[in-house]
This record gives C-alpha cells, structure tokens and sequence, in this order.
C-alpha cells in the first residue's frame, strides 16, 4: 500500500539522531544544558539577533506579550490571514484584538490598512502592540511596518514562526521591530518537535525572556522571585535536535523551491482568462523559502475539486487559512477590510512541500491532479 503523503513532514536524518544520543549520552537530559545553550547561539547567527530557545511559538509569543505589559488595556492590532497563535497570548491576557486584512499583492498585512487601523486606535496614553504575520515562508513588508509603527507610537512585534530561513531586503527574517518569534514546530521548516524563540536586537529583551521561561527565578543558593515566571525555556534534548536542523536548513531550503518550482509548471501553464492558477502573492522585497507551496485557484470549486482527487489519492491539503476576523471566537472584534484574505481563503490551497518528497511522490501528485491515479 502507498503511504500518505503529507502536508509539511519533518526531514530528518542519521545526523538529527546522533545530535539527540549525545545529548543524551552526555547526561544532559535535564532542561538545560549546552545544547540548548548552542542552539540559542546558531539561531542569533542565522537570524542576526540576539535568541532564545523556549517550548513553542506561542510560549516566546506568551512571553513577549508579558515583557510588554499587554492586558486589557491593551489593544493589539494583528494580520488577520494568520493562525489563532498570533494573538492568542494577548487575548489571553485580556488584551482587545483588531485585525487588519492582507494586501493583494504582497500576500501578507495591508500598509494602508494597518495605518488606517494605528489611526483609529490611537489614544494619548496608550501604546498600540502590532503583530505582523509573517505567511507561508515569506516576510511581509518590515520597512512599511517599522515606519508605521515608529509614527504612531506602537512597539512591532514579528510573527516570523512561518519564515524561518526567508530573508527581506537581504536581512533575516525576523529581523524588525521590538522583536520577533520562530516557531519549530513539527510542520515547520526545521523542527525540534515543538519549540520556539524569542529574538530581539535588544540584549537585555531576550535575557529577561529566558528568565521568565524559568520561573523568573533570581541568581542566589535559594529560589527567590520578584516577579512570577513561566516553565517555558527548551530542554537540552531538543536544543540538540534543533542543532542538527538549522545545519540543513540550506538544503531544505533548496529543495522546497524546486517543489515550489514542480507545482509551478504542474499547474500555471493555462493562460486562457478565468483559467489561471497563480502562486499566492509574494512582495519583491522578500525571498520566500516556500516552507508552503500555496496556489490561488481560478474558483473556489476548482480548488475543491484539486483538493478532492489528491485526498482520494491520500495526499493531504488545506485551505490557506481561515482569516481571524472570520474566525466564531473573534465575531465581535473590530477589523480593517478583510476582503482579499477571504478570498485568499476561498481561493487559496496548500500544496504538500515536504523536503523530503522524491521523484516518486511528485509524479503522483502530478498524476492525482490530472486525474490519472
Ligand atoms: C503564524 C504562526 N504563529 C504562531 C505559531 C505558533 O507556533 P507553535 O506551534 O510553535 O506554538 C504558528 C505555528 O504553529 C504559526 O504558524
């Protein structure tokens, strides 16, 4: 029987394995140690700031939200073409969430909309915090961002857990505002399982969120705390795992742009009008890994039909995601458009990109969607 082919599967090998058993052979099994120590440190090279390594995204996006005091004072302005995490740790804490829709063209957070949104919300003594999604491997436009937020007072923090590895205008992704997180997740571009970062180009950010993600403990022989903290940081294991990954994140890279590349061809060569399939847009100041290959489909019933010979294939897709201002949980919160990311929604597939795909499974793929399988 062939097996499923899916979305967005780890690509491991014999080096992952050994980084784990020496680890573990080192007795550094307990949460922290040197391992995890060198992962902090390969990902301020890769990402040019300073890093921490914690559980998840969403626990470096948690404590973030935390070294910003967010609450219910708080009002966060966010993409709304993202995934819940984004701004669960905000609502979370109280905070009020506005979501703001995604520009056309560059497939990532409206400039005009975000401004329009900054205008609204700003109020003499209260700081906005806007959180910038990243989408699919690609960067959203850091300079607009960064400016907006500079003229209206608002602290940027960058949601780049899908863009590891991409770059904007040459620099890391990641790498604006007050700071950002990575998320290594098991479907995302390197893996530690689960895990996560908190970057900043502030030193003293990141060292305050490495010490909050252990229990804010102070530096004496006893436990003593002056604030209350979190069980968050990464365990060594995992650092090491983490390790092994970023080595490969070129060839990753490398190999999800010739899959991108496959569904390019596979699928763009109807030029005929109301018959093209185009790549989800992408801004020309960011060079996308294509963590995700995603593909806009003529009608919401031609994406559905794609969608439908690949699951009886057992090959596996989703829909670009689900806006937040559509989300039932967000139904009363304010938003700026919304349009284009609805139809992004509608539209929009993504397409299995796992690094590890061969030959074999491609010509499946491509034998599924004409309907040969
Ligand atoms: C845009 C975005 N933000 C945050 C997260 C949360 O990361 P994690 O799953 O590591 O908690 C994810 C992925 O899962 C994500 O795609």
């Amino acid at each position: 029987m062939q097996k499923r082919i899916f979305l967005s599967p780890p690509w491991t090998g014999a080096a992952e394995r050994e980084a784990v058993d020496a680890a573990f052979r080192s007795g550094y099994i307990a949460p922290c140690g040197p391992q995890v120590e060198a992962f902090d440190a390969a990902l301020g090279e890769l990402s040019g700031q300073h890093a921490a390594a914690v559980a998840s995204g969403t626990a470096a996006l948690d404590l973030l939200m935390a070294e910003f005091g967010v609450g219910p004072d708080t009002t966060v302005i966010s993409s709304t073409l993202t995934f819940l995490a984004t701004v669960g740790p905000a609502v979370h804490r109280g905070a009020k969430v506005v979501f703001v829709d995604s520009d056309a063209s560059t497939g990532t957070i409206s400039i005009p909309l975000l401004e329009k949104a900054l205008k609204a919300v700003a109020r003499p003594h209260a700081r906005p915090l806007v959180i910038a999604a990243d989408i699919y491997g690609q960067c959203c436009d850091y300079d607009a961002v960064e400016s907006l937020c500079a003229e209206y007072g608002a602290t940027l923090v960058v949601d780049a857990a899908e863009s590891v590895g991409a770059t904007y205008k040459g620099r890391a992704a990641g790498l604006a505002g007050a700071a950002a997180v990575y998320s290594f997740n098991g479907n995302k571009i390197v893996t530690t399982s689960g895990g996560g970062a908190v970057l900043s180009r502030d030193a003293e950010i990141v060292a305050r969120a490495r010490w909050r993600a252990q229990q804010a403990r102070e530096s004496v022989p006893w436990y003593e705390h002056r604030e209350v903290g979190y069980n968050y940081r990464m365990s060594n294991l995992l650092g090491a795992l983490g390790c092994a990954q970023l080595e490969r994140l070129p060839e990753i890279v490398k190999r999800k742009r010739r899959i991108f590349d496959f569904y390019q061809a596979l699928f763009c060569g109807d030029k005929r009008p109301g018959h093209q399939v185009s790549p989800y847009p992408c801004g020309d100041f960011t060079e996308s890994t294509r963590w995700l290959s995603v593909f806009l489909f003529p009608s919401p019933a031609e994406r559905d039909a794609v969608a439908e010979r690949l699951a009886a294939a057992d090959i596996e897709t989703r829909p670009v995601w689900k806006p937040m201002h559509l989300q039932p949980v967000f139904r009363r919160c304010r938003r700026f458009g919304g349009n284009v990311a609805e139809d992004f929604f509608r539209r929009g597939l993504c397409l299995p990109s796992g690094a590890g795909m061969g030959p074999a499974q491609l010509r499946r793929i491509s034998s599924a969607v004409r309907g040969e399988a």
